[in-house]
């Protein structure tokens, strides 16, 4: 499974690369809007330390508006995918896209049929947001399930990139469903990472070397 960074924090992002397993990076527009910066130079930021697949997404929800801005942004970079809303004009955008021959990534996905029809559309990726329908009392991994399953049923080569990951068991999940990719905030990445037995029984280890005669 990849493991893409949720941020537009460069901060966060430089950590996370410095780990090594960083396969890319999602944003969006609230994202965005906590850096402060202006987004264009955030990221070019983004696109020199990563060099993997980078998410940006447009703001039209017309048609015409939203291709003219895709192709703007796809034209920055050979990593950008494209993040297109899941609706109407969103999908058509997308089959257009697509056969353009530029990546999309399809975001605001809550059902398994919008990602069936993003599939259809060509999407390159799928983006479930699995905390915030857990956040209205659904499952949001039940979701990803579902998804993974209709996928491989049809063979659609659309990546399922799991959204709105809150915490390491969405992770754990995801991974054991097959989903292709999973965008985590860079407090799951160190959660994913730090484990109480780790550090006590490295702690034992560094006290017992201690103890060995020269
Ligand atoms: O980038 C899209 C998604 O991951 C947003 O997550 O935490 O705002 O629901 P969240």
């Amino acid at each position: 499974m990849k493991l893409f960074i949720d941020t537009a924090d460069v901060t966060e992002i430089r950590e996370a690369a410095a780990l090594g397993v960083l396969d890319g990076v999602t944003t969006n527009p609230s994202l965005a809007a906590k850096t402060g910066r202006p987004f264009r130079e955030v990221l070019d930021e983004i696109l020199s330390l990563v060099d993997g697949p980078v998410s940006a997404e447009v703001v039209a929800t017309d048609y015409e508006p939203m291709l003219d801005e895709a192709r703007e942004l796809a034209a920055i970079h050979k990593n950008i995918v494209v993040k297109i809303p899941l609706i109407f004009n969103g999908i058509k955008a997308t089959k257009t896209l697509s056969d353009e021959g530029i990546k999309t990534n399809v975001t605001l996905c809550f059902s398994p049929m919008q990602a069936l029809l993003a599939a259809k559309a060509g999407a390159s990726y799928i983006s479930p947001f699995v905390g915030r329908l857990d956040d209205i009392s659904h499952d949001g991994m039940q979701l990803i399930e579902q998804i993974v399953e209709i996928y491989n049923n049809y063979d659609f080569s659309t990546e399922v990139l799991v959204a709105s990951v809150r915490n390491p068991i969405h992770m754990l999940q995801s991974a054991l469903m097959g989903a292709d990719v999973a965008t985590v905030p860079f407090k799951v990445i160190m959660q994913l990472l730090n484990h109480p037995l780790t550090d006590s029984g490295l702690k034992q280890f560094l006290a017992d070397w201690e103890k060995v005669p020269e």
